[in-house]
C-alpha cells in the first residue's frame, strides 16, 4: 500500500516538472504589441491592400515596389480598388511612411517583437532623422 502512495506522489511530481515549461509560458507570455496607427492612417481608414494581405505580404509588396521603380521608373501603384499610391519607402505623400508617419511607433513595434531587422534603412532615410 505504501508503494502505491509513493508511486502516485512520484507521478505527480514528474507530471508537474514535465509540464513546467507550459506553466512558465502561461504566466510569462506577453501578447503581441499593437502597432500604432497614425492620425493620417486613421483618416485614410484603409491600407494599400486589405489588413490581412498587408500583415502577410507587406515585405513582398515592398520588393515588388522597389523592383518596379528601379527597373521601370514607374512610381505609381494602383491597387485593385483603383486607389493610387506612391511606391516609396521614404516619407513621400501616400507612401508607407508618408501615411504610417512613425517607423518607430508602427513598423518597429512589430519588428522588434518578431526580432526582424529589415536592412532597408541602411540606405533609406529613417524618418526619425527628419522632422
Ligand atoms: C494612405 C495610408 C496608408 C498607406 C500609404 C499605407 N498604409 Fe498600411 N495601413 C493603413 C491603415 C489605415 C491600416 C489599418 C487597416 C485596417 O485596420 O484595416 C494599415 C495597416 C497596415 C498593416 C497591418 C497593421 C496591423 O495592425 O496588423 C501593415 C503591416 C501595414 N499597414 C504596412 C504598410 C506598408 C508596408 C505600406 C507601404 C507599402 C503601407 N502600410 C502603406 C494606412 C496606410
Ligand atoms: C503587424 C506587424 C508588422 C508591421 C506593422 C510591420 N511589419 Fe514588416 N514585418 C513583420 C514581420 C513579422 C516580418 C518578418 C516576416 C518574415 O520574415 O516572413 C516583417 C518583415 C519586413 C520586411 C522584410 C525584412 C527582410 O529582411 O526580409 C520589410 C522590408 C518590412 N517588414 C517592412 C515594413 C515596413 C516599412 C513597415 C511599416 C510601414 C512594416 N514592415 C510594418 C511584421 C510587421
Ligand atoms: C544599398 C542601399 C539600399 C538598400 C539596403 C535598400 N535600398 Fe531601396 N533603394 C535604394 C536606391 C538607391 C533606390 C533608388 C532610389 C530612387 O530611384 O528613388 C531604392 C529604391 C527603393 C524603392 C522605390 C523608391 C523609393 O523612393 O523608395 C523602394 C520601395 C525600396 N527601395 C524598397 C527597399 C526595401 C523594402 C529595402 C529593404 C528590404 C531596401 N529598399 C533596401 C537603395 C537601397
Amino acid at each position: 500500500m505504501n508503494d502505491k502512495k509513493k508511486i502516485i506522489t512520484g507521478l505527480a511530481i514528474f507530471l508537474f516538472l514535465f509540464t513546467l515549461p507550459i506553466w512558465y509560458n502561461l504566466v510569462s507570455a506577453t501578447s503581441a504589441p499593437e502597432p500604432e496607427l497614425s492620425a493620417k492612417a486613421k483618416a485614410a481608414k484603409t491600407c494599400v491592400r486589405s489588413k490581412e494581405y498587408m500583415v502577410a505580404e507587406h515585405m513582398q509588396l515592398l520588393d515588388v515596389w522597389r523592383d518596379t521603380v528601379v527597373r521601370t521608373g514607374e512610381r505609381t501603384y494602383t491597387n485593385p480598388d483603383g486607389k493610387q499610391f506612391n511606391m516609396s519607402l521614404s516619407t513621400g505623400e501616400n507612401s508607407c511612411i508618408g501615411c504610417h508617419v512613425s517607423k518607430a511607433d508602427f513598423c518597429d513595434k512589430c519588428h522588434n517583437y518578431a526580432s526582424v531587422n529589415p536592412y532597408c534603412w541602411d540606405c533609406h532615410i529613417d524618418p526619425k532623422e527628419k522632422k
